[in-house]
């Protein structure tokens, strides 16, 4: 009997603690995301009402870890101690400890880099050995895509789209007369900064003269989108053109200097018309090879 007892005591026990630590370990921690710029600095929020401890900081430990875990910063008896930082964070976090007592937990991280995407870190509070998670915070890393530079290659009629330095990696968009292009009618390639981890990325297309073609780049994460639009000019037929009027305007322009120098000089005739009849007579040698030319052919 007495046996039983004990086993259902400890049970109920057992019970009792591991509801204790879930309920400690999971006393609702404020749950949050915010968005870090690659190369700026992010605040990880963490606000609680004051820490109610007479003996603060004595005996007050502060951990802000992430869920491997991996420390980013400790807090204890009073100091910063880094002995148990991870090296992913080694000087890029801060706190404001004159104002851990009054309850801001917040930690400044800077500057963010395409490592820190999604880290969820914990702020956990041990005050006289009670634990509590105070807060939660996800990062969201981003980085804007430039504006988009469309180059146009007439040889191949195609147009490129490229755009550099954002995150995270996204697919660039067509659009041309109200219509979204298909996949398979654009061609991309994206490249990783080996530094920075931003994207670049490209997507070319072909196109026809006369249309009108938009590239978009969007952030998820921003909600932003950078587009670049062009009006393919009917360059071909453009060249073309210029080269039939061109030629044409310098002729009709000779000719009108030529008739007016007639007009207004008309003694300058008489030379130029002894010149033309000085010049044909040293022909003769020519014209009698020609013929010998055309009787060969017709016997071969
Ligand atoms: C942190 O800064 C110290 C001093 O400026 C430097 O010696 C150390 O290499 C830095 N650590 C990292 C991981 O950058
Ligand atoms: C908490 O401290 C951070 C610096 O660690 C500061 O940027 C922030 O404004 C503070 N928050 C409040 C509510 O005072
Ligand atoms: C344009 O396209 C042609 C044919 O594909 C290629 O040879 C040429 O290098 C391209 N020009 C530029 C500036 O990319
Ligand atoms: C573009 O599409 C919208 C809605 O799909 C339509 O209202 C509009 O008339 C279209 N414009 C042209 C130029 O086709
Ligand atoms: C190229 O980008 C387009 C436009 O967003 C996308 O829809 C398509 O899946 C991509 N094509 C390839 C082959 O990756
Ligand atoms: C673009 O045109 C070339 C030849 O005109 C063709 O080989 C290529 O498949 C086309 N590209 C796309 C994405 O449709
Ligand atoms: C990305 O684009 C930038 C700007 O055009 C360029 O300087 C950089 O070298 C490119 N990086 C890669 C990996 O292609
Ligand atoms: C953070 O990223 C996740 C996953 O990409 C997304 O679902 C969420 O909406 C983002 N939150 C913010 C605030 O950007
Ligand atoms: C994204 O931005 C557009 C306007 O730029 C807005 O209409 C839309 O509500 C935004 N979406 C989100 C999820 O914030």
């Amino acid at each position: 009997m007495v046996c039983i007892h004990l086993k259902m005591a400890v049970g109920i026990i057992l019970v009792v603690l591991l509801y204790v630590i879930s309920v400690v370990s999971s006393t609702h921690p404020k749950k949050k995301t915010v968005v870090g710029i690659i190369g700026q600095p992010v605040l990880l929020p963490c606000g609680r009402s004051k820490l109610a401890t007479p003996n603060y900081p004595t005996k007050t430990r502060i951990y802000w870890q992430d869920l491997i875990p991996r420390v980013l910063h400790v807090f204890k008896d009073g100091n910063e101690e880094y002995d148990h930082q991870h090296p992913l964070y080694n000087n890029r976090t801060t706190i404001n400890t004159d104002q851990l007592a009054s309850g801001n937990l917040s930690l400044l991280l800077n500057p963010v880099n395409v490592r820190d995407n999604r880290l969820t870190c914990d702020v956990i509070l041990i005050i006289n050995g009670a634990t509590s998670k105070e807060c939660q915070i996800t990062v969201n890393v981003t980085a804007s895509y430039q504006k988009p530079k469309l180059t146009l290659n007439v040889t191949d009629m195609t147009l490129v789209c490229s755009t550099h330095g954002g995150f995270p990696e996204y697919q660039v968009t067509w659009r041309t007369h109200n219509r979204t292009l298909e996949p398979q009618e654009a061609v991309n390639k994206t490249t990783q900064d080996p530094g920075t981890g931003t994207y670049n990325i490209s997507s070319r297309v072909n196109v026809t003269e006369g249309q009108h073609i938009t590239c978009s780049i969007y952030n998820p994460i921003l909600n932003e989108t950078q587009s670049d639009f062009i009006v393919i000019q009917a360059s071909k037929e453009g060249s073309h053109l210029l080269k039939f009027i061109l030629p044409a305007v310098c002729l009709l322009v000779t000719l009108l200097i030529a008739v007016f120098l007639c007009l207004k000089y008309p003694n300058f005739r008489k030379p130029w018309r002894k010149m033309i009849h000085c010049c044909p007579e040293p022909e003769p040698e020519n014209t009698a090879e020609e013929p010998e030319i055309a009787e060969l052919n017709p016997q071969q």
